[in-house]
């Protein structure tokens, strides 16, 4: 039985129930206290007793229907309201918006209705852009293998052709083949890399780091690889010799070492220059990487640390990349404590900041 036939029954009863009990006492009164039945009243008690009668009937039931009014309009229209949503939702139109306006019981629970609507709504959106990313990045994935594939295919072809005539020549088919195997396998480590980061199983291993020793170690390692590509490296420090961060020394490595290839994939100058700097910033280390390269649209420079994302200019060229790296990066500074973005002017080149908390006694990452 639907909830209205239910109701209109329940207020039917409550106005017959009162007259039927009235004339059942007054029918029994009439017969064992020896009381005179309505027709045996003086006729004008008798129209006296009919209007008040048909006046208590009256009441009962205006009454009733004002409450039938009331309670329908404040259960039952929000129930089929929220009924018909519910069933917008069943057919997948997660568009149907519920305006919720009232403070009972019933206005709760459209109110969570409503927030679950919402809910649902964002975890399809994630979900549609998840799908997305993912089919970009195994077009990018294919991509970024074929290439490396071909020339080492091409590569092993001409050795077996003989191309490869003279020691000279199969030294250097030989280096490029093992070249691209490097390539090929750097990506793979990215890509391993980037789906234990989405899942939150990179395992750090923190430990306390004295910052310039550090950050000074990374550029001298980086230093002669650079210089064999004509890029110069400088590395200032403006820190206190004995300030500390807690870090991951491999995380934070990748993270320089992420953000330098960057600048020598985008460098565009003759004289390519990396600077690296190290300087205070009260409770805070502040990196800053700058480069001379290509530089970044402003348009771009806020979604750069976006899974995926390449400029037009990446992605029109041949260099390869998936747009992983900078997101690993932006990853392992948060999971640090710390902050990451970057500035850029376009042709000029491009700074590279990040943040990390000085060590102290009681502080923890
Ligand atoms: N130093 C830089 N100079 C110019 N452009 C940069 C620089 N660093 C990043 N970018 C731009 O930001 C984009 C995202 O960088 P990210 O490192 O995430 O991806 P990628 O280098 O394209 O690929 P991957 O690092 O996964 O191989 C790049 O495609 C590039 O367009
Ligand atoms: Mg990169």
């Amino acid at each position: 039985m639907k909830l209205h036939t239910k109701m209109v029954l329940s207020f039917i009863s409550v106005i017959v129930m009162p007259v039927v009990l009235l004339a059942v006492s007054w029918a029994l009164m009439g017969r064992f206290l020896d009381m005179p039945d309505i027709a045996g009243m003086p006729p004008e008690y008798r129209q006296a007793f009919i209007q008040i009668g048909f006046l208590i009937l009256l009441v009962l039931v205006v009454t009733a229907l004002m409450l039938l009014t009331w309670l329908s309009g404040s259960i039952i229209k929000p129930l089929q309201t929220l009924q018909t949503a519910a069933r917008a939702i069943k057919d997948g139109d997660l568009d149907f918006s519920l305006a919720v306006n009232g403070t009972d019981e019933i206005s709760e629970l459209c109110q969570d209705f409503e927030e679950m609507r919402i809910r649902l709504k964002d975890n399809q959106e994630e979900k549609i852009r998840f799908d997305r990313e993912n089919k970009i990045l195994i077009s990018n994935i294919s991509h970024d293998l074929k290439t490396p594939l071909t020339a080492v295919k091409g590569y092993c072809e001409g050795i077996l052709d003989g191309v490869a005539s003279s020691p000279e020549k199969m030294t250097k088919y030989v280096r490029t083949i093992y070249n691209k195997a490097c390539d090929m396998e750097n990506l793979i480590d990215e890509l391993s890399l980037y789906s234990k980061i989405d899942t939150n199983r990179i395992p750090y291993h923190y430990s306390r780091i004295r910052v310039h020793d550090y950050f000074s170690d990374c550029a001298s390692e980086l230093e002669t690889e650079l210089d064999s590509r004509g890029i110069e490296l400088t590395y200032s420090n403006y820190l206190e010799d004995d300030v500390e961060i807690i870090g991951d020394t491999e995380q934070l490595k990748r993270v320089v070492n992420n953000i330098i290839s960057n600048s020598v994939k985008y460098m565009d100058k003759k004289h390519g220059i990396i600077g690296m700097r190290i300087r205070d910033d009260g409770d805070f280390i502040h990196v800053e990487i700058e480069d001379n390269g290509r530089g970044i649209a402003s348009k771009d420079v806020p979604y750069i640390f976006d899974r995926f994302y390449r400029t037009d200019e990446s992605r029109n060229s041949k260099m390869g990349g998936s747009g992983i790296g900078l997101s690993i990066v932006k990853k392992i500074i948060e999971d640090h404590g710390g902050r990451i973005w970057a500035t850029s002017v376009l042709g000029t080149g491009t700074i590279m900041h990040f943040v990390l908390r000085k060590y102290e006694e009681s502080a923890e990452v």
